[in-house]
């Protein structure tokens, strides 16, 4: 959203209806006819080849059910140049603030995510042509997260 602000064009890929009434209401706050909300997934965008030149997403990376499908489609829509940051919260790093919560939750719920290896996303788009790319596991906003940055 802060880049619609700055004068890009945003391209918002949600899979759920509800999440993407929820940015349709708040592309509303932002300039006109700057945020586009659209049906997809990272796995198959509706976007075009060679398209896009700033991927980013947030806290979506464990959602993914199919990795490879991810990196090709990141590599179909992405211009030579462009580049990529994917970032995850790591909740299950002890330091996370909520870090007991998630272990709570998931007992509770028994769902378990895809455990995410920023080291090895980072070598499969290496390996999908990307001329950088390089996964870790650091801080930000004070918070321990998984951050994969590449280049097309
Ligand atoms: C934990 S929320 C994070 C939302 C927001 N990025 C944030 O940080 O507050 C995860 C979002 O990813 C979406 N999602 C689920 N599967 C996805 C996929 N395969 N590709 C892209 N987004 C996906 C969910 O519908 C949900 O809106």
């Amino acid at each position: 959203m802060e880049a619609a602000n700055r004068g890009a064009q945003v391209l918002a890929v949600e899979p759920m209806p509800f999440m993407r009434m929820v940015l349709g209401l708040r592309r509303l706050w932002y300039p006109r006819g700057r945020i586009s909300v659209l049906n997809g997934a990272t796995e198959a965008m509706p976007v075009g080849d060679a398209s896009v030149d700033v991927l980013l997403t947030v806290n979506t990376l464990h959602h993914w059910t199919d990795r490879d499908a991810a990196v090709r489609e990141i590599a179909r829509v992405l211009k030579p140049g462009a580049r990529v940051l994917l970032l995850d919260e790591d909740f299950g790093d002890p330091s996370h603030p909520e870090h007991e919560e998630f272990l709570a939750r998931r007992r509770r719920s028994g769902l378990v995510f895809d455990a995410v290896d920023p080291e090895a996303l980072a070598r499969a788009l290496t390996q999908a042509g990307f001329a950088h790319a390089e996964g870790s596991r650091t801080r930000f906003a004070e918070r321990p997260v998984k951050l994969i940055r590449a280049t097309r």
